[in-house]
């Protein structure tokens, strides 16, 4: 009778943690702590159903005298991708080794995917081995790069991450590290990616009474705080009056919570006064729809309706990280939207900061009024390039789903830059359009020059939206991402967790890299 997964064919010895997380324990006992775990990724074999270890599968195999390939092969068919094995007792050091299915050997872009499938098989691959090391309680994990240590960093930080801050039995906490010594930088430039999009699931996650607008700037301050090169502005209900962002207020103005507006000054470049590229976020810590009520079923998930801001934000906060050489100004208006009776009513007629009157025919349409102003404001900065991301409208989730991230541009320059960068990250967009056809029907407005909804109610919502936003733009490159689609993931992403998905952080940060690249080639 064969043995699946066969325990102690060597005899495991305990050994205490030496990962900087777990040290030696107080006084100098050494704690009874079972180890370190071992994830291995393995390739779909071509032909004869050997396992095709990685560099560091075949080196362990070689150290286990092949005992890894006998196991592999007594426990059944060879692993599909994102399937695993776990071994136990092969070694003293590693008592328990997650087997991982990394798919095809040779992967790499996929045309009809868009993306990487190599880097995306190896995040998933990681991920999924983590967990099963985080499942037996192992405080430490090491983690085979599989050819990328980048994408083996993202698929172990991102797999593991979850948000139990408010629970008293919380997940072991499980700390990755690289195995072997080669690919250090690759696997730290991995790490600081995915924590980047960690801190924006965080946000995104929390309760929306933890979450307010001023605890939210609060909490990215303090993220941004060791950076010299950095500067936090939070401008409070005050200030926003004299920028008459008369938009943005009248959506505040609901709420008995103070509105912020937050703004970040990142200052990578050589040269302080460079163009620098700015992000916008839509801010909404809660979106209740004001009086234009949202229906309380699945009504909580509007705690991430400032999905916009935790991404840039959290995007800036990595590039600071990476110490990116470019300059980079973030924005996000931050507040609430609540029925009240100081709150908007449908048919207001409210005036943003470019002078445009706005007729808010719903309440629920209140993003783009935050972004209105935004908008308008991050015109003083002679930005090289506007980059908006908000959870703007149900519609776009209606169009693509968790899919891609909905791009809506008059620059195709910053479209192929924004592109290029997802192929890589996986984190995916899609080009949507900004046609005159769509402006028309958010012009066509009885009591002011534009409305907050399209005259034909539901038809084409995300693209009207954008029309809308449109009209507070004169920018040449100006990208807005409509992220209501990928706001939240349920399984469709093996490497995150069921929660608030942080998409698209990673894209937004290697697209800010490459726009680091592009001007250090034209200097
Ligand atoms: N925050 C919502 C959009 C949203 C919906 C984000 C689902 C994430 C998941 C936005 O403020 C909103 O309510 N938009 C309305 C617009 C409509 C009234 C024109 C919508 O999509 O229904
Ligand atoms: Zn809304
Ligand atoms: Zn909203």
């Amino acid at each position: 009778m064969l043995l699946p997964c066969v325990r102690s064919l060597a005899r495991a010895v305990p050994r205490a943690c030496s990962c900087s997380a777990h040290g030696p324990s107080p006084r100098g006992y050494s704690r009874a702590a079972p180890g370190k775990g071992l994830v291995l990724g393995v390739y779909s074999s071509e032909k004869d159903g050997t396992a095709q270890f990685t560099s560091a599968g075949d080196a362990f195999d070689r150290l286990v005298s092949g005992k890894l390939r006998a196991l592999l092969s007594l426990c059944g068919p060879p692993l599909k991708k994102g399937k695993t094995r776990i071994f136990h007792g092969l070694h003293q050091d590693f008592p328990s080794v997650a087997v991982v299915g990394l798919g095809k050997k040779n992967a790499g872009i996929n045309e009809q995917e868009n993306w990487n499938e190599g880097k995306e098989n190896i995040r998933t691959a990681v991920a999924v081995g983590c967990r099963q090391i985080q499942d037996l309680e192992i405080p430490c994990v090491e983690v085979d790069p599989c050819g990328d240590a980048q994408a083996a960093a993202e698929g172990a930080v991102l797999g593991l991450h979850e948000y139990n801050e408010l629970k008293q039995k919380k997940k072991p906490v499980v700390t990755p590290q690289l195995h072997g010594s080669a690919e250090k930088e690759a696997w730290q430039k991995g790490v600081i990616y995915a924590e980047g999009q960690n801190l924006a699931r965080y946000l995104m996650e929390a309760p929306a009474n933890y979450i307010t607008p001023i605890k939210f700037a609060e909490h990215i301050e303090q993220k941004l705080r060791s950076f010299s090169s950095v500067k936090v502005h939070i401008r409070q209900e005050s200030w926003i009056t004299t920028q008459e962002m008369g938009a943005f207020l009248s959506v505040a103005k609901g709420s008995a919570e103070p509105p912020i507006f937050l703004e970040i000054h990142y200052l990578g470049s050589a040269n302080t006064d460079d163009s620098p590229l700015v992000f916008v976020g839509k801010g909404v810590t809660f979106d209740s729809g004001g009086i234009s009520l949202k229906p309380s079923s699945g009504m909580d998930a509007m705690r991430a309706d400032m999905g916009g801001a935790a991404t840039v934000c959290s995007a800036i906060v990595t590039a600071a990280a990476l110490n990116l050489p470019l300059n980079i100004i973030g924005l996000a208006p931050l507040c609430e939207n609540m029925p009240s009776g100081k709150a908007n009513k449908p048919g207001d007629v409210v005036r943003a900061k470019n002078g445009k009157t706005i007729q808010v025919d719903n309440t629920d349409a209140e993003g783009r009024l935050l972004l209105a102003d935004a908008l308008c404001y991050a015109h003083n900065f002679n930005a090289r390039a506007i980059v908006n991301a908000a959870t703007l409208t149900g519609a776009m989730d209606v169009a693509l789903g968790s899919a891609a991230t909905g791009v809506f541009t008059n620059s195709s320059w910053l479209w192929s830059h924004l592109y290029e960068a997802s192929i890589l990250t996986g984190d995916r967009v899609w080009r949507m359009p900004l046609f005159e056809h769509y402006t028309k029907q958010v012009t066509d407005c009885p009591l002011a020059d534009v409305s907050n909804i399209g005259k034909y109610s539901r038809a084409g919502g995300a693209c009207t939206a954008a029309a809308f936003l449109k009209e507070f733009v004169t920018a040449s490159h100006w990208a807005h991402l409509d992220i209501a689609g990928v706001m939240s993931n349920k399984d469709e992403v093996p490497y995150l967790r069921k929660g608030m998905a942080g998409r698209p952080t990673r894209t937004l940060v290697e697209f800010a890299a490459r726009l680091s690249q592009d001007s250090h080639n034209a200097k």
